[in-house]
Parts: C-alpha cells; structure tokens; sequence
C-alpha cells in the first residue's frame, strides 16, 4: 500500500528523477535537458534543503513515486537561496553565451533568479509532481491537504504558485481542490485555520 511521509534526506536522488520526468508540463522533460539535475536544482532541491519539514513523498513498493516541496515563507526563501544555495551552482554552472538550449534557459535563472513577489496575503509557495504510476489516485490532494495543515500549525494565511499553461490536467487539478487564478499563471488558496 503507498503511504504518504515525510521527505527523508535518502529521498533526494529519488525527487531528482521525478522532478525530470514530470517536469515539462507535467510530461517527460528528460529529452528536454542535457543536464539531468538543471530542473530540481532550481524547481526541487533547495526547498528540502532549507525546510525539510515542509517536503513530503509519496512511497510505495517501487519507491518514491512522488513529493511535494515547500516553503511556508517565499520571501524569506529566496533571501535563504541567495545566501546558501545559488552560491555553489554559480560556480558550478558558469554564465556562458547563450547557446539556444533549455538548459542555458535554467542557468541564466540560477544566476538572476526572477524577483516574483507572492500575492498579498498568500506567503507560502509549492511544487507538486508525481509518476504516472501514482497520478488520478488522490495522493496529489493528500498531499496538499497534508501540506495544508502544517501551514495551518505554522499559522501560515495562504499559498500560491506558478503553473505552466500548457498544463491543463494540472490546472484543473489545483482548481478542484479550491485554488483560484489570480492569473493565467498564478493560482492562490487560503489556508483554513485548525479547528
Ligand atoms: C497534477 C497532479 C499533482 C495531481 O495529482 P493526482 O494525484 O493525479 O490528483 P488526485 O487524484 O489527487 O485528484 C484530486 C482531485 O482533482 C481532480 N483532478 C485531478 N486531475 C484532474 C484533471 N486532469 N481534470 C479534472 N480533474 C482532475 C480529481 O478528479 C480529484 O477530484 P476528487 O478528489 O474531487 O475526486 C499529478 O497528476 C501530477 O503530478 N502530474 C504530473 C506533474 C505535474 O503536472 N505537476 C504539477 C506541476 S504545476
């Protein structure tokens, strides 16, 4: 039976490979990069490094078949990756000429990581991916409403975040579990104090 737990350092490479394999629109991104690791060192890696306690996966007999990462606090996250994670992928992926690749796409970002405000009142931000083996049996919104109530622990008002719009299966997805667009691509929820 697949059980819902929380992210246990061992589980990295495991939420690599997921992030590479969902990462195009939720599709196979792996012919997409050269570089395997470019995706969830931007979109994965830093969230359970600066907050394990808010990154949780999905297990099941084949291993982790999914995750959720977060932070409950986008402001104070970005400050936390330009001090002790963008540093260290500087150095390692230098700032070239723009060869035409996705992966340049991603270290430019590294290097000048957009400055996204998150929408007032919805401080709190996420990513959500799981195999195919594991999609449509409800562990998505056990995820969220798992991550939902540590929030909700930490008094956190709401959360957020960014969709590409290609993903419509996703979209639909947030929408159903009550998120809202504040544009094509930014959803927001609040999140519902403890009882
Ligand atoms: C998007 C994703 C996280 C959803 O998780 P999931 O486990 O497949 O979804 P669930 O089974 O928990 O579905 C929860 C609800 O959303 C609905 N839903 C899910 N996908 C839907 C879709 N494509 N269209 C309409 N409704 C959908 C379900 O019917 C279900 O409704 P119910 O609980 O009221 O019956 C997952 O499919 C996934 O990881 N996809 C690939 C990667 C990806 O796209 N990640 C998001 C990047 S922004």
């Amino acid at each position: 039976m697949p059980q819902l737990r929380a992210y246990r350092p061992g589980d990295l490479p495991a939420l690599y490979r997921i992030c590479l394999l969902t990462g195009d629109a939720g599709q196979d991104a792996s012919p997409v990069y050269r570089d395997p690791d470019l995706l969830a060192h931007v979109y994965c890696g830093p969230y359970p490094a600066a907050d394990p306690s808010l990154s949780l996966v999905v297990v099941d007999d084949d291993g982790v078949a999914g995750y959720l990462v977060g932070t409950a606090d986008s402001a104070a996250f970005a400050a936390w990756q330009d001090e002790h994670w963008w540093p260290a992928l500087r150095a390692r992926y230098p700032l070239r000429p723009d060869d035409g690749t996705a992966d340049h796409g991603l270290v430019e970002l590294l290097h000048h990581p957009p400055r996204d405000e998150a929408p007032e009142g919805y401080p709190a931000h996420l990513h959500i991916d799981l195999l195919p083996r594991r999609q449509g049996q409800g562990w998505g919104r056990r995820l969220i409403e798992t991550f939902a109530a540590a929030l909700a622990d930490r008094g956190v008002a709401g959360m957020h975040l960014r969709i590409d719009v290609r993903n419509t299966a996703a979209q639909a997805f947030y929408l159903r579990l009550g998120f809202t667009a504040l544009t094509d691509s930014v959803l927001v929820r609040p999140v519902s104090p403890r009882p």
